[in-house]
């Protein structure tokens, strides 16, 4: 086939050309190893030997005319596939965007939060204990003799002999004793069992220990601090009261009763019409419990407390079960979201 014969098919079928696909066979077709230009290049062996300059430089123009128009055939369709995706892949920004539901946080576990926070800006840390104590950390080093009713079966889930599920948070305080000289300043949030099932008990619960050792702690330190931890907790206007109580691991020991944040102390169903409301335990460490963990009781004293976090939340939300909070009723939870 002659030069200007290749030329007019080269153009016209290029004319035709839409896609990457057709390109891709047309290249093979004209420009590749064994296309048709390159045919026209193998032909000089042909050509009279006075002739050859012209023919090579000739076939060079058309394989350079060809190379461009190909080039400029190549950049239409690759921007027409660009073009063509850009389409494809357009999102509606205008759509309503899909709604995913947040989950929140347990009602125990903002309360347990929230504890933290406000003793933690009184400079108190936090210290975990663990789930199976033993009768030395969880009754006798606390100053719970080998008679008191506190150990009874009904209350305590023992596992063997020794060991058992702890009955409070307060065998945390044996345990930082023994780990820490004072000052000490700490929080021991945690998990307690007991055998006891009712709609203000259940067998699992939780507590958070407070113990703070030092030179010169007096009851009034433990008053303050419970002071600005009820203030924080419930309302600005509430007040503390300690009545005289007793413990066998604090000497004073009291029982810490709020003014009703509902009422505000007139008397209402919440206060059971007395204006108060027994929030906590607590008193000065007894000496014996200090001098069980080594700490010197002629230098140094503490006071301790232990909040029920399950009676914290439903003071403060309102709720009138405890078992409520471990349903995990969906509908129940999603009421706290903050
Ligand atoms: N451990 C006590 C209980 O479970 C609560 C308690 C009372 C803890 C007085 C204390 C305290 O640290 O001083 O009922």
């Amino acid at each position: 086939m002659n030069m200007e014969a290749i030329k007019a098919e080269f153009q016209s079928e290029l004319n035709v050309v839409e896609d990457a696909k057709q390109l891709s066979s047309f290249w093979t077709k004209f420009l590749g190893k064994e296309g048709q230009i390159q045919g026209l290049m193998s032909g000089i062996k042909n050509v009279p030997k006075e002739e050859k300059k012209a023919y090579g430089q000739a076939v060079n123009e058309v394989k350079t005319w060809a190379q461009s128009l190909y080039d400029a055939k190549k950049e239409e369709i690759d921007k027409k596939a660009m073009m063509a995706r850009y389409e494809e892949e357009t999102v509606d920004v205008t759509l309503p965007a899909k709604h995913t539901a947040a989950g929140n946080l347990h009602p125990l576990t903002s309360i347990r939060n929230e504890i933290i926070n406000i003793f933690a800006g009184m400079g108190f840390e936090v210290f975990e204990g663990p789930e199976i104590e033993d009768d030395d950390h969880n009754f006798t080093r606390l100053n719970v003799l080998k008679d008191h009713p506190s150990r009874d079966m009904q209350d305590t889930f023992w596992l063997t002999e020794d060991l058992l599920l702890r009955t409070h948070t307060s065998p945390g305080q044996i345990r930082v004793m023994d780990a820490k000289n004072p000052p000490i300043k700490v929080l021991v949030p945690g998990k307690v069992f007991r055998s006891d099932s009712d709609a203000t008990h259940s067998p699992m619960f939780s507590q958070m220990e407070g113990l703070v050792v030092d030179e010169h702690i007096t009851l009034c330190d433990l008053q303050g601090m419970l002071d600005q931890f009820v203030k924080a907790m419930f309302s600005g206007n509430v007040k503390t009261r300690l009545r005289p109580s007793y413990f066998p691991f604090t000497e004073p020991s009291v029982e810490v009763d709020v003014s009703c944040f509902k009422c505000g102390g007139c008397g209402c169903s919440l206060c059971k019409g007395t204006g108060w409301i027994e929030v906590l335990g607590g008193g000065i460490v007894n000496n014996k419990v200090l001098e069980n963990c080594g700490v010197d009781s002629t230098k140094y004293s503490g006071l301790a407390f232990g909040i029920g976090m399950e009676r914290i939340a439903m003071l403060k939300y309102g709720i009138n079960h405890m078992g409520k909070l471990f349903e995990n009723d969906i509908e129940f939870l999603k009421q706290f979201k903050a």
